[in-house]
């Protein structure tokens, strides 16, 4: 992804509306549910992996899916370069790379800096929602959440947090 490569939602969709971003969106699965779901709003899928960003492309296409685009880019780049701040109204990481041995946990996805990032696309009062099935994940995402202070957190195993207007 190019670093001066700026995503014009309203100029992509063709309409002013909720964008939706899916930080490591993996098959598709829940954007692609989502977008069926809810074609008011705008969905935005952010993947490294190109056999997940294929499967999602089949699914948007099978389904005529006209509210989603996806992009095979690095999250934190994205984040900082690619989104307009201020311009995401919620932003999805659900089920991230678990890194469960200790020596490993540096390389989550979710750490300060990335919280930083996030809080920067997120509009004033967006929302970002995070869901992991590993409790140990669940209390390092706390930890993170409870460090910037642009952010606060709240819940257990899923964990969101509200970017303060
Ligand atoms: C455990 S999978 C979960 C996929 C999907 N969210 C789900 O719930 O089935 C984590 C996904 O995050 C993607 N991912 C990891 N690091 C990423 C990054 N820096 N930027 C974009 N995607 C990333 C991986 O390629 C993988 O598809």
């Amino acid at each position: 992804m190019h670093p001066d490569y700026v995503f014009d939602a309203e100029a992509e969709f063709g309409r002013k509306a909720p964008l939706i971003v899916e930080i490591g969106s993996g098959l598709g699965d829940a954007v692609c549910h989502a977008a069926e779901e809810n074609p008011d709003k705008d969905f935005l899928a952010v993947e490294v992996y190109t056999p997940g960003l294929a499967n999602t492309l089949i699914k948007i296409n099978s389904r005529g899916l006209s509210n989603v685009r996806v992009v095979e880019a690095n999250a934190p780049e994205v984040l900082a370069t690619m989104l307009p701040p201020g311009s995401v109204t919620e932003l999805w990481v659900f089920f991230p790379d678990p890194w469960h041995k200790s020596r490993h946990h540096k390389r989550r996805l979710i750490q300060p800096a990335f919280a930083e990032l996030a809080a920067r696309a997120l509009k004033p009062g967006g929302l970002w929602r995070i869901a992991t099935d590993w409790s140990n994940y669940a209390v390092h995402v706390r930890e993170v959440l409870a460090a910037p202070p642009s952010s606060r957190t709240c819940t257990t195993a899923s964990a969101a947090a509200r970017r303060a207007p």
